[in-house]
């Protein structure tokens, strides 16, 4: 037991339950998430955590505000990056409950569901997991569109290809789950893109036990949504993870399509300057590869590192490693090709193909670790 230096009842034992609600631009709404959650969770110890990714509108802010007048609330603030399944890691990984909730800061998912969710949990206890579902009885998609719908619905089905689980909505972001599962799948979670509840089912190693409860998807309480067309390339890229991701790193995949881009940006500058222009052979070499190089390095900080996107300075900065990089990259794949064609070990085309593979490799191991600092 640790000695206590205050009076045992001032003193309140930890939280049964943390909400962890990822935010991004969501300060109009969380004092009303907040507000309904203490309605809603009497008779719960209960805690909500906001892992907000360093919104422009102040979500963090206003959340420590809140903070300093209830100490059930609590805030992760990042900088310089985005996700929201990181987010919701992170934030599970911040509390020391029992029992976690993913719950969206938009109030579009329905809190009246978090008494039952946790009710069930802690009375089934070979349940793992509550999901608030929008694809069994009681539930519905509110007032989506066809279109959206029927994406949504297209992208449940694909999910089939990486989880087992009979899970009719495995793309919800509402749940509650026993800690005991993210203890178990935190080391092997992607956390790419927006469905962090399809990463935790296709990261456990057994079968989980769940319950689906249906609710009706209701409406944004303000804000905007933050799902553009980047999202369905991360839902890939999700996808391409949990299947391939075992054998090569997934990041390779869009980098190696962008350096196939670049190709295509190099010849075209290439002719541009040299045939169109007239410039020396060189000289439009030069060119087109500054100006690949640099479509390439933009491309990346957009597509391929979309959550460590560097900005302001660091875009100087990173073009330069990038390039830098890149341009060593180009030497030894030139230099390995004409070595291997010399040798006539190799015909012409697996020369180069094989120095273009080792090319990129190495371009792509490079800037992975010092243009955009990744972590292993
Ligand atoms: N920290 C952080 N970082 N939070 C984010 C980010 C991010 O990059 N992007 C979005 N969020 C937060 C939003 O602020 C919101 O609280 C929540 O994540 C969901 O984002 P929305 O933009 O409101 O998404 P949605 O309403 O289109 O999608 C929701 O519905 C899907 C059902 O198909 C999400 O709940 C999805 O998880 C859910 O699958
Ligand atoms: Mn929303």
């Amino acid at each position: 037991m640790i000695k206590l230096n205050v009076l045992a009842d001032e003193i309140q034992a930890g939280p049964q339950l943390s909400v962890v609600v990822p935010t991004f631009n969501e300060a109009t709404n969380i004092a009303e998430l907040v507000n309904r959650l203490d309605v809603i969770l009497q008779g719960i110890r209960w805690e909500v955590i906001f892992v907000d990714d360093n919104s422009p509108d102040y979500t963090a802010r206003i959340a420590r505000a809140l903070a300093q007048k209830d100490r059930r609330i609590r805030v992760i603030h990042r900088v310089g990056r985005r996700g929201l399944s990181t987010a919701c890691i992170e934030g599970m990984l911040a509390s020391s409950a029992p029992y976690l909730a993913i719950m969206d800061g938009d109030l579009q998912h329905d809190e009246k569901l978090l008494p039952q969710m946790y009710h069930t949990l802690e009375s089934k206890e070979n349940l793992d997991i509550v999901v608030g579902s929008r694809y069994v009885d009681g539930g519905g998609l509110g007032d989506w569109n066809q279109g959206r719908a029927q994406i949504s619905r297209f992208a449940t089905w694909i999910s089939r290809s990486v989880i087992k689980s009979n899970l009719k909505d495995p793309m919800s972001g509402f749940f509650m789950l026993r800690r005991e599962v993210i203890t178990d799948s935190v080391d092997k979670l992607s956390g790419i893109g927006f469905k962090i509840l399809l990463d935790i089912f296709a990261s456990v190693s057994r079968d989980l036990q769940f319950k689906e409860i249906g609710y009706t998807f209701g409406v944004r309480h303000s804000g905007e949504s933050k799902l553009d067309s980047l999202v369905a390339w991360e839902y890939i890229m999700l996808l391409l993870d949990k299947t391939i991701g075992q054998y090569i790193p997934v990041r390779f995949i869009p980098f190696a399509l962008v350096g196939c881009v670049g190709v295509a940006v190099h010849m075209s500058a290439l002719w541009v300057t040299f045939i169109a222009f007239g410039t020396s052979f060189i000289m439009g070499q030069i060119v087109a590869t500054l100006v690949a190089m640099t479509i390439n390095f933009f491309l990346n900080n957009f597509l391929t590192y979309r959550d460590l996107r560097l900005r302001g300075w660091g875009l100087l900065t990173g073009w330069l490693s990038f390039s830098l990089a890149c341009s060593i990259g180009a030497i030894s794949n030139v230099g390995i090709s004409t070595y291997l064609f010399q040798e006539n070990t190799t015909g012409w085309f697996s020369s180069a193909l094989a120095g273009i593979i080792i090319g990129a490799v190495w371009n792509y191991a490079v800037t992975s670790v010092y243009t955009w600092n990744q972590k292993s």
